[in-house]
């Protein structure tokens, strides 16, 4: 469990997160979605208990961010964005070390179920420093998961793996999302959507939008396009669906068939049914092409900029959300 309120961070002058107010339940995956530069990690580090926030509150895992650091990190796993792994260690010499700091009991149990769980126990005498980046980034997770935290923060975990990879770790997320409260941060959209109960999506440190993968997609869906088949030609059909209200353009993509774009607001689709019917065509389909999350998130991201490394002031960022178009 997490939650948080008014978490703010500065760097210097360098406003980073702004004011964020969120949770996360047991059971849950949270994708906190956000273009580089947003304010991810940032928010994962004051989360695991790494950095306190300039201002604001919260509680991970029952235990108070500001004032009991310890008992947080104790029941948190974090997996940082880039894994700090020792090369000239084995994969079990390694795990073995953490679990000893981490003051595990009965560790060499506790190491062998984790490389079973991660599926790393073939590779348990391999050097880390020749394993490849997804079998790194598993021992990284392994290591997350040695003390079986409540909570599981995960910064970018598909970071850098090849597609296979990429599948075997959404495999290994899903199933420990079932028991942990999971917060994975990530830039690309179909990882957020194909794992996440909840997507938190961020933008210039600030929260811009919060729900279901479904939900946010729905949302948006009011302006966007329906496809619609008649039998025949349809001669004559795109002049009268032109006078219906709430309508953009109708374009004749082949015979009987139609692209119909809409505007935000009322839902057309009965009135074109009814235009159709009513000319006498035959309504074969009549569908609407919800937005999708990728819509959504270019739209609630655009205009994001990532200032260049070492800028020493930045730029207020320009919004170009000036006329929709849908
Ligand atoms: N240690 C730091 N010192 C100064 N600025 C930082 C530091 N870490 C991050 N930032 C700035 O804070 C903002 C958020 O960064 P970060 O949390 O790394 O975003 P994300 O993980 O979403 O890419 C960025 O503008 C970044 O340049
Ligand atoms: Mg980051």
């Amino acid at each position: 469990m997490i939650e948080v309120k008014g978490l703010t961070k500065r760097y210097g002058e360098r406003t980073a997160i702004d004011q964020l107010t969120f949770h996360a339940n047991k059971g849950e995956v949270v994708g906190f979605l956000g273009p580089n530069g947003a304010g991810k990690t940032t928010t994962m580090r004051i989360l695991t208990g790494y950095m306190p926030p300039s201002e604001g509150e919260g509680k991970v895992a029952g235990f108070d961010l500001l004032t009991q650091g310890l008992e947080v990190r104790k029941r948190v796993g974090y997996l940082p964005e880039s894994v700090p792994l020792y090369p000239e260690m084995t994969v079990m010499q390694y795990l073995d070390f953490m679990a000893e700091l981490r003051q595990i009991p009965n560790r060499q149990d506790r190491v062998d179920e984790v490389m079973e769980m991660i599926r790393i126990a073939d590779r348990a005498d391999s050097y880390i420093g020749n394993l490849s980046k997804g079998l790194r980034q598993r021992v990284g997770l392994a290591q997350a998961l040695l003390h079986k935290p409540e909570v599981l923060i995960m910064d970018e975990p598909m970071d850098g793996l090849d597609p296979q990879q990429q599948i075997e770790v959404k495999r290994l997320i899903r199933e420990i999302g079932k028991e942990h409260t999971v917060m994975l941060s990530t830039h690309i959209l179909a990882h957020a959507q194909e794992l996440a109960d909840r997507v938190i999506i961020i933008k210039g440190g600030k929260i811009v939008a919060e729900d279901t993968p479904e939900r946010l997609s729905a949302q948006r869906a009011g302006g966007g396009r329906i496809y619609l088949e008649v039998a025949g030609d349809g001669a004559g059909l795109a002049e009268q669906l032109g006078r219906l209200p709430g309508l953009g353009q109708v374009r004749a993509v082949s015979d009987g068939n139609f692209e119909i774009d809409t505007l935000p607001g009322a839902d057309v689709r009965g009135a074109i049914a009814q235009t159709v019917v009513n000319g006498g065509w035959q309504l074969l389909e009549l569908r609407r092409d919800a937005a999708t999350l990728e819509q959504v998130f270019i739209e609630l991201t655009a205009g994001e900029v990532e200032a260049p490394a070492g800028a020493a002031a930045a730029e207020p960022v320009a919004e170009e959300e000036g006329d929709a178009h849908a």
